[in-house]
């Protein structure tokens, strides 16, 4: 749970740094229509939900720095007992003020009244330029209507993205984003060892997920992304979501799957044997992902650059991959030419928080930039073994990925989903039980 409180701290703070002449403006996700009166589930736009903790559509945030009549403004859906009969509570504009700490809320329906005139006075709006095609052209609208209805006004100079500073602060995670996102990884968790414990040669890809949903639904958990179910051969397809298919008896299971908690996801993958013992062909391509994972997972501290996890588990996959006979000649040569992208064509993480691939820039002047205490990284190193006529057998069709979330803590990483086996021992002894 966010308090009020600090969202208001957000919002000043981005106040702060785009500077007293600036307009902020922000709109929340609209509704999706799916068909007839059906919608898809609702989801907040991240950046809207981290500046304002309003899960309604239909609303724009407007940030007004030194206006003397109040700088923090909310449009949005007036009270209508009508429509709340057919669709559930809104909070209505003294709700905006009284729980969401707004300085004024004014109907969404009179924005374009109004808006124009918050940009009088300004140099420059700061929004999300780009992001919606419409959005951008309703901007450039109301900078118009000031034009038109004030002869003589040009309005705010500039019209700039507000990507840059606003993404930098979601990308540094206070105190309660953490407690947020050990629970969204608690509960994930909890779902991949319940995906291993129910798991039994004869089962389908669709019931082990329907376990992952009933243990983020319980937990009012819903899912982060779409989770994948890969049985076997599956797991070589990197985006698989289909999550049809029957199980391999002697396979393994690649599940990648988190859920989200007050919008914070968890985001991991393991991969485990459908009848609850490893193949020594299966252990040997798992234990050397692994060997990787924890090796990478060292490399998240403060300091050091974001690239060195990716770097620590592309040295160790290659030397897994020559001693397994995959690749030949020398680690140096092989790391130099990156032949280990035939077996691992992804990056070894990424940003984590509101979104699963959350924002932030990864390199600053061209250089990887550095860990920062609160940052949250991804480490998820994979291999990925084809059917082509040159790899022995008994590792065709392979596919292992291990992914667990880690911050930047102050003394090293802290593994917020250590709550699921990971290691090919500790993995056969839960489904064991
Ligand atoms: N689940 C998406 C990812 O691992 O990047
Ligand atoms: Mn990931
Ligand atoms: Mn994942």
């Amino acid at each position: 749970m966010i308090e009020p409180g600090e969202f208001a701290t957000r919002r000043r703070e981005l106040m702060n740094a785009a500077g007293d002449r600036s307009l902020i403006i922000l709109a929340s996700a609209g509704e999706r229509l799916r068909n007839g009166d059906s919608y898809y589930p609702f989801r907040q736009d991240s950046d809207f939900l981290y500046l304002t903790g309003f899960n309604e559509p239909d609303a724009v945030l407007v940030l007004a720095p030194g206006r003397k009549s109040g700088e923090q403004i909310l449009f949005c859906r007036e009270s209508d007992p009508e429509r709340e009969r057919w669709d559930g509570p809104r909070l209505g504009l003294d709700g905006a003020r009284e729980q969401l700490g707004m300085d004024d809320a004014f109907p969404i329906t009179d924005i374009d009244d109004i808006l124009p005139g918050l940009m009088e006075d300004r140099d420059r709006v700061h929004h999300l330029v780009g992001k919606d095609a419409d959005f951008d052209r309703r901007v450039i609208d109301w900078r118009n209507r000031l034009r038109n209805q004030k002869r003589g006004h040009s309005g705010p100079g500039e019209i700039v993205s507000l990507e840059h500073l606003l993404h930098e602060q979601r990308l540094l995670k206070s105190a309660a984003e953490l407690r947020c996102m050990r629970q969204a990884a608690k509960v994930s968790a909890e779902a991949h060892c319940q995906a291993m414990r129910a798991c039994r040669p004869g089962m389908s890809e669709a019931q082990i997920h329907a376990e992952l949903l009933k243990v983020f639904h319980a937990s009012d958990c819903p899912p982060a992304y779409q989770p994948i179910v890969a049985g076997g051969a599956n797991a070589l397809i990197l985006h698989y979501i289909a999550n049809n298919q029957p199980l391999p008896d002697d396979g393994l299971l690649l599940i990648d799957a988190g859920c989200e908690h007050h919008g914070y996801a968890a985001d991991i993958s393991r991969t485990f044997p459908v009848n609850g013992r490893f193949s020594p062909a299966q252990r040997r391509i798992h234990e050397v992902v692994h060997a990787a994972q924890l090796a990478a997972i060292d490399e998240v501290r403060i300091d050091r650059p974001y690239e060195a996890f990716h770097n620590t588990a592309c040295r160790v996959l290659t030397e897994g991959l020559i001693e397994l006979g995959l690749l030949e000649g020398n680690v140096e040569d092989n790391l130099a030419e990156q032949h280990y992208r035939r077996f691992y064509m992804h990056k070894t993480g990424h940003w984590l928080g509101l979104d699963v691939h959350d924002v932030g820039d990864y390199r600053i002047d061209e250089q990887s930039r550095l860990l920062e205490k609160n940052m949250v990284v991804t480490v998820e190193p994979g291999l990925y073994i084809g059917f082509e006529d040159d790899i022995p057998t008994e590792f065709r069709g392979i596919g292992v990925r291990i992914e667990d979330d880690v911050r930047v803590g102050p003394d090293g990483p802290e593994v917020l989903t250590a709550g699921v086996p990971a290691g090919a021992d500790d993995i056969e002894a839960l489904m064991a039980r």
